[in-house]
C-alpha cells in the first residue's frame, strides 16, 4: 500500500523536475500496458470465407471459422494469450431455453475444438451465458411472468459450459449473473474431471446501457426489444454491492474475475483489486469501443492515443488485463513504438 509522503514545499520540490525530460519520464513510470494484459473478443458465425462488418463497430467483424483461424494465428503471432468468443448464430436456432448453447455439434464447440487444435499454446475463452441463444434476447429461461428463473437457467449454464469444457477451452466465464452459478459450474466441471478449466466470473457486471453494439453483433437486440436485464445484472448506483457478487464467486471457487462495462466504472475495479488482491479484470465493453472510434473517424480525437490512454487507465485502476476489441490495434502500435 502506498504512504503518502506530503512533498516538501515549493521551491525544494518541484514536480515538473522528474517530468522534463523522455528518460526521467520513463525512470518514474508507474504503470506499464503490455501486449501480456490483452484479451481479445471475436464474434464468429457460420459460412467459409465470411467476414462480416458489425454496423456499430467500425473494424470488428463477425468471422466463419476458418477466417477466424487466421485472426487467431495473429493473436498468437502478436503474442496476445487469450481469445474470447462470442457466437451470432442462425435465428433459427434460438428457443426460449438456449438449449443450442448446450449442442456439442453447435458453433462455439467446433470453433474451440478447431483453435485447440490448431493453436494449441493460444488461450481460448468462453461466454457462459444464453443470451445469444434465446428467442427473447435474455441471458436465461423465463418464467410465465416473464421473470429469469435462477436455478433453471444455472441447470442449462452448466450443461454449456460442460459443453465447452468437453470441446476443449481453457477458460469458461459466466457473464450471465445468475446467483450461485459459479459454484454450481465447478463443481460440474470437477465432477467430470475438468479440474484444469479456469473460470473468469463476471462477478460485477452492470445493467449498462454501454453494451448496445455488442447485442447489435450477436443479433440478440432485436429479440431483446425495450425489455432490459435489471433483475440480474447490478444497478449502475451501486458499489458495496459489488464487492459482494465478487466475494461470493471468489467463495465459489473463481480464478479470475471481471468488472464489466470498463471506463464507467473504474472505481469499482479498484475497489475490487484492493479488497481482494484476485486476478481482476476489466471489461473495456462494445459501447466504449464504438464511442471511440466514433470519434476519432469524425477527427474529433486522436484515435491511438486515446485508445492507448484508456487501456492505460485500467492498469491504473488495478486491472490485471482488459478485454477490449481494440487488443490487434494496440498489440501493433506497441510492437512499432517498442522497436
Ligand atoms: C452476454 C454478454 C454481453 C456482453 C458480454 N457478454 C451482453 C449483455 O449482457 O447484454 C457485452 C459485451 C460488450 O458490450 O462488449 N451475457
Amino acid at each position: 500500500m502506498t504512504r503518502f509522503i506530503p512533498p516538501a514545499d515549493f521551491p525544494n520540490t518541484r514536480l515538473r523536475r522528474n517530468r522534463r525530460d523522455e528518460f526521467s519520464r520513463r525512470l518514474v513510470r508507474e504503470n506499464r500496458l503490455s501486449t501480456d494484459d490483452l484479451i481479445y473478443p471475436v464474434f464468429v458465425r457460420e459460412g467459409e470465407k465470411v467476414q462480416e462488418q458489425v454496423g456499430s463497430m467500425p473494424g470488428v467483424m463477425r468471422y466463419s471459422p476458418d477466417e477466424l483461424m487466421r485472426v487467431a494465428e495473429q493473436c498468437l503471432e502478436l503474442g496476445i494469450p487469450v481469445l474470447s468468443l462470442f457466437p451470432s448464430i442462425d435465428p433459427s436456432l434460438k428457443t426460449p431455453d438456449g438449449s443450442e448453447a448446450a449442442n456439442p455439434s453447435g458453433l462455439i464447440p467446433r470453433v474451440v475444438g478447431m483453435l485447440k487444435q490448431q493453436f494449441p499454446e493460444l488461450g481460448v475463452l468462453t461466454d457462459v451465458a444464453l443470451d445469444p441463444y434465446t428467442s427473447h434476447g435474455q441471458d436465461g429461461i423465463l418464467d410465465n411472468d416473464g421473470h429469469i428463473l435462477n436455478e433453471e437457467t444455472v441447470a442449462m449454464l452448466i450443461r454449456q459450459a460442460q459443453t465447452q469444457a468437453q470441446a476443449g477451452v481453457d477458460i469458461v466465464a459466466p457473464s450471465d449473473m445468475m446467483d450461485g452459478r459459479i459454484g454450481s459450474i465447478r463443481a460440474a466441471l470437477d465432477k467430470d474431471q475438468f479440474i484444469h478449466t479456469r473460470t473468469m466470473a463476471y462477478s460485477a457486471k452492470y445493467a449498462s446501457a454501454f453494451y448496445g453494439p455488442f447485442r447489435d453483433a450477436v443479433g440478440s437486440a432485436a429479440n431483446l426489444g425495450r425489455s432490459n436485464k435489471n433483475t440480474y445484472q447490478m444497478d449502475p448506483a451501486n458499489r458495496n454491492e459489488a464487492l459482494r457478487e465478487v466475494a461470493a464467486d471468489i467463495r465459489e471457487g473463481a480464478d479470475m474475475v471481471m468488472v464489466k462495462p470498463g471506463l464507467p466504472y473504474l472505481d469499482i475495479l479498484r475497489d475490487v483489486k484492493d479488497a481482494f488482491g484476485m486476478p481482476t479484470y476489466a471489461y473495456q465493453v462494445s459501447g466504449e469501443y464504438a464511442m471511440i472510434k466514433a470519434a476519432a473517424q469524425n477527427g474529433w480525437l486522436d484515435h491511438d492515443k486515446v485508445m492507448m490512454e484508456s487501456l492505460l487507465a485500467f492498469k491504473r485502476a488495478g486491472g490485471d488485463g482488459i478485454l477490449t476489441y481494440f487488443a490487434i490495434e494496440a498489440a501493433k502500435l506497441m510492437r512499432e513504438q517498442n522497436c
